[in-house]
């Protein structure tokens, strides 16, 4: 737990390039407010480093039924926020598409192709995810089964109105996201969260019963979960209630 997002998202970013340098070369990145502190740290630290060469990664979700290149798409946020300044070649970036790619695709052939690469990359070693106000990671909201893997969801009323921000009009009705059993499949896993708007979920996630009602809970049958924390996201823990 550290004083504040700053602290927390250049300890992250640390733990993180660590792993890299260790060995870590599959990652699987978040979007969203959360992670924008720590993909600069990240980039800072890595800008020259002959190492990104050797990533692969996969993006947790997408918004499903707006045009590619669509600026409040996850896509954008990727390219504006890592992709362009880390130096990623797009061979090395895996998306989940916003729309039928060819007409003679489905929902399920996208996501099944998806799966595909993941597991022909050897999996995913490293997971970085951020967390929802009702406990989801990418976007599998409440309900959402825990040996799932890759499908469209439709988003709840609130994870649309927390995500308003980036549309002008009304934000998309659905996603493809990484389904919890994908997820799960990680061989490591970092949480980010940040504000008082977390600390409800944080709490549940790692101190609740293990339950639908918030799919991070699924993330305590996980053998390696580095959580950083702000205080405010820490507030309902045990340890740190003040
Ligand atoms: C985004 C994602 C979501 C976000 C979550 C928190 O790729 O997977 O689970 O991590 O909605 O979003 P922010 O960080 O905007 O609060």
């Amino acid at each position: 737990m550290w004083d504040n997002e700053v602290g927390a998202s250049k300890a992250a970013a640390r733990f993180w390039c660590d792993k890299i340098r260790d060995g870590a070369r599959v990652l699987c990145l978040a979007t969203g407010n959360t992670p924008t502190a720590f993909y600069k740290e990240w980039t800072a630290s890595m800008q020259q480093d002959s190492v990104v060469a050797s990533l692969t990664t996969f993006n947790l979700d997408e918004y499903w039924g707006i045009p590619a290149g669509h600026p409040g798409s996850f896509r954008q946020y990727m390219e504006l926020n890592l992709f362009k300044p880390l130096g990623l070649q797009s061979d090395q970036i895996h998306f989940l598409p916003s729309s039928l790619p060819r007409a003679e695709d489905t929902e399920w052939d996208i996501c099944q192709r998806y799966e595909e690469e993941i597991r022909r990359a050897g999996g995913i070693d490293l997971c970085l995810l951020g967390i929802g106000a009702n406990g989801h990671i990418g976007f599998n909201e409440p309900g959402s089964a825990a040996d799932g893997g890759t499908h469209l969801v439709a988003l709840t009323e609130k994870t649309r109105r927390s995500n308003q921000t980036a549309f002008e009009g009304p934000p998309p009705e659905r996603a493809l996201t990484m389904g919890l059993k994908t997820i799960m499949t990680s061989r490591e896993i970092v949480l980010l969260a940040f504000g008082a708007q977390k600390s409800k979920a944080i709490h549940e996630a790692f101190f609740g019963p293990m339950s639908e009602a918030c799919p991070a809970s699924v993330l305590q049958r996980h053998p390696s979960v580095t959580a950083f924390l702000d205080r405010e996201a820490a507030h309902h823990l045990p340890a740190y209630r003040s």
